[in-house]
Order: structure tokens, then C-alpha cells, then sequence
């Protein structure tokens, strides 16, 4: 193996696998994220290549929007369809039961819609994804509409959480979905119960979605590095 990124190659490795699985006449959720990315594009080379014919995405963000259109996939939303036939997906964690964190690129409301719409939800990870507990590594990010935003944040220092504003990177002030919200970070010393905290916190008036994704899951590839070569597992 070259010098290359280790996580670039897996995220790579792992999108490839997601494209394969994608069969012709089929309706497919577009994830968002890096390693999405890399699904779409190989979903995109396998429509130019004839290898599928006749597939339409559903976009979960506008990066997904931009590189279906990049990629020569067409475009479908969810007012033209009645199922979706598969989403691919990344996560920022994912635990033993297939739970996940989502929302690294604040896409989580829209991603949650298409994923748990899709008959089989895929999820694209590279092993540094995988934790025993949800919350281990990554805070759980909360999208909120604006004017509720210190309610809101009040709400979950009440539920024992420690809440930060995302900021924009290259960009000042706050970061603002495609929804044009904001979104709220939040540790947890003890993630115990997902199910009930993804209820608990989306019961919170002024909450849209959080990234507490339960029992959305249908499949998990896995992209990691043995002994120097990447592989693809399923979880
Ligand atoms: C977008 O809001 C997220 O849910 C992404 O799916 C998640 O952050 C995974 O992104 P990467 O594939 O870039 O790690």
C-alpha cells in the first residue's frame, strides 16, 4: 500500500462497496458526508458505465444535491415517490446494535427523514466510527430553530447535557443548515438510554431533530485496513 490517507482509503473502500449493492430500476437516499461522497461518485461511474440503468436519488443536503448533479444521477423528492429502495449513509459513531450519531455535517433532520423512509438503510463507516457507547467520541449534535435557541439550550444543561453553539468554520457566526436553523452540540458524561434521550430531547419545544439515530440502521459496512490491505465488512 502507498503512503496514502489510511481513512481516505477506507472511506473510499467502504463507498465503493454501498455503490455495488445499488441495483438498476431502484429509487436511492443520498446520504451526506465524506464518505457518501465517495458512494455517490461510484453510483454515478456505474450509471455512465451502463453496469445500472434507471436509478433516481433523493438527496439528504445540498452537498449530496450538488454532487448527484456532478455525478450524472438524476433527482427525485420525496412528493414524486412512495418508497425509497435504499439509502446510503455515513455516521459519525456507531454502536454494537447498529445505533448511530449523525449530524457531523448538520445534515441529521433531512438525513433521518430518507434513511428511516428507505426500505434498507446502509450505513458507510471507516472502523474509527465503530464505539462501544454512543457519545464516547463525538457530541450529539441538536438542530434548533433560532428564535428557541437559549430555551432550548437551557433545557438540555437540564437534562445533564453541556450544550455548545456550532460555529462556522471559514465562515462567521454560527453554522446554518439547509433548513436555515442552527445547531447545538451536546455532551453527555452518560449516553444510557438512546432510545429514550432521541425522544426526549425532539420533545424539547423549539428542537426540529437530534442525531440520535435508533434502530434506523439495516446494514453497517465497515472499511478498515488488515495487515495493510483495505477490506469491507459487514457489521
Ligand atoms: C452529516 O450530517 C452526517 O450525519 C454525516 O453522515 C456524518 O457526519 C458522516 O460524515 P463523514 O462520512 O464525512 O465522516
Amino acid at each position: 500500500m502507498t503512503n496514502a490517507d489510511p481513512v481516505k482509503i477506507m472511506k473510499q473502500e467502504v463507498g465503493k462497496a454501498a455503490a455495488d449493492r445499488v441495483k438498476s430500476n431502484s429509487i436511492v437516499g443520498l446520504g451526506t458526508g465524506s464518505t457518501t461522497a465517495y458512494a455517490i461518485e461510484f453510483i454515478g461511474d456505474r450509471l455512465a458505465k451502463g453496469e445500472i440503468t434507471n436509478i433516481v436519488g433523493v438527496p439528504t443536503s445540498f452537498q449530496a444535491e450538488v454532487l448527484a448533479k456532478k455525478y450524472g444521477i438524476p433527482l427525485t423528492t420525496l412528493d414524486a415517490i412512495d418508497h425509497i429502495d435504499v439509502a446510503i449513509d455515513g455516521a459519525d459513531e456507531v454502536d454494537p446494535q447498529k445505533n448511530l450519531i449523525k449530524g457531523g455535517g448538520a445534515a441529521h433532520t433531512r438525513e433521518k427523514v430518507v434513511d428511516a423512509l428507505a426500505d434498507e438503510f446502509v450505513v458507510v463507516v471507516d472502523s474509527g466510527k465503530l464505539t462501544d457507547k454512543l457519545g464516547s467520541t463525538f457530541l450529539l449534535p441538536v438542530e434548533v430553530i433560532p428564535m428557541a435557541i437559549t430555551p432550548v439550550m437551557n433545557a438540555l444543561i437540564k437534562l445533564g447535557g453541556k450544550p455548545e453553539l456550532r460555529m462556522g468554520i471559514k465562515k462567521a457566526g454560527p453554522v446554518v443548515t439547509d433548513q436555515g436553523n442552527l445547531v447545538v452540540d451536546v455532551k453527555f458524561d452518560s449516553l444510557e438510554n438512546p432510545g429514550e434521550l432521541e425522544k426526549t430531547i425532539n420533545n424539547i419545544p423549539g428542537v426540529l431533530e437530534n442525531g440520535l439515530f435508533v434502530g434506523v440502521a439495516d446494514i453497517v459496512l465497515v472499511g478498515e485496513i488488515i495487515d495493510g490491505k483495505p477490506t469491507v465488512r459487514e457489521m
